[in-house]
């Protein structure tokens, strides 16, 4: 059983089956992903991982709906996004989504409130409204001292707190992170880890990592495991880590 017990009655957020990714290459067909299942419910915290080539990439932009499946069924906070066009996908993505990468993403001469900010304008929220609740997200990732510094002003893991900021402003049915860590020296690895575990714990956020690197896997509730396209191991950690300690 590969839920925590208190999590068993909280509902979807993503219910996706049978997810199939097909690339045509000249006359032959490359499965990406050859029918994946995954059920994944408010509050976890959980990584998918697995080795390069493995399909976690795949999987990840159609979990968070930059791309779509050649066949399966993907519902998203409780819509099915199957059919869903481009504009569709972009309204539910802005809505129901927070991304967070490894290279950060952020608009570098830009200030960190304008930056978390950014989302909030395609959601057409008006402007005293809008920094009110960058400000807001930036206070709750420790940032609330380097509202108006520039993101190329800032330390990597500093900058990485401000993608997770913008990631958090929509008030998103789940944050997809991919590769987090990946360019950041250790210590600073451990603190954007320790405040992902933090949100998820404290407000109840999920969070679903998608990553190569086991020790992010030893912070999670969950660790779903993909191999050539296919999910081969789903198991419950009993006691994660703490990055916080
Ligand atoms: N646009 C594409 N066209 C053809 N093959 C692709 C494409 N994108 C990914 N692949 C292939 O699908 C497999 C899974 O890729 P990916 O999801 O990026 O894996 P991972 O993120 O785990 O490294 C790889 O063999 C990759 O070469
Ligand atoms: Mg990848």
């Amino acid at each position: 059983m590969p839920l925590a017990a208190n999590l068993i009655d909280q509902k979807l957020v993503i219910d996706a089956s049978s997810i199939t990714k097909m690339y045509k290459m000249g006359d032959s067909e490359f499965y990406a992903l050859s029918g994946v299942d995954i059920a994944i419910r408010e509050g976890e915290l959980m990584a998918i991982m697995g080795p390069s080539g493995s399909g976690k990439s795949t999987l990840m932009n159609i979990l968070g709906c930059l791309d779509q499946p050649t066949a399966g069924t993907y519902r998203l906070d409780g819509t099915e996004t199957a059919k869903m066009n481009e504009d569709q996908l972009a309204e539910i993505r802005n809505k129901k989504i927070g991304f967070v990468f490894q290279s950060f993403n952020l608009l570098r001469r830009t200030s960190a409130l304008d930056n978390v900010a950014q989302p909030l304008i395609y959601a057409g929220v008006h402007g005293t409204e809008r920094t009110r609740r960058a400000r807001e997200a930036l206070e709750a990732v420790g940032l609330g001292n380097k509202l108006s510094n520039h993101a190329n002003e800032l330390s990597g893991g500093q900058q990485q707190r401000v993608a997770i900021a913008r990631a958090l402003v929509t008030n998103p049915a789940m944050i997809l992170a991919d590769e987090p860590t990946g360019n950041l020296d250790s210590k600073s690895g451990k603190e954007i880890l320790c405040l992902f575990q933090r949100l998820n714990r404290e407000k109840g956020i999920t969070i679903v990592f998608v990553t190569h690197d086991a020790r992010i896997g030893e912070h999670c509730n969950r660790v779903v495991r993909i191999a050539d396209g296919l999910i081969v191991g789903d198991d419950s950690v009993a006691s994660p880590l703490d990055s916080c300690i």
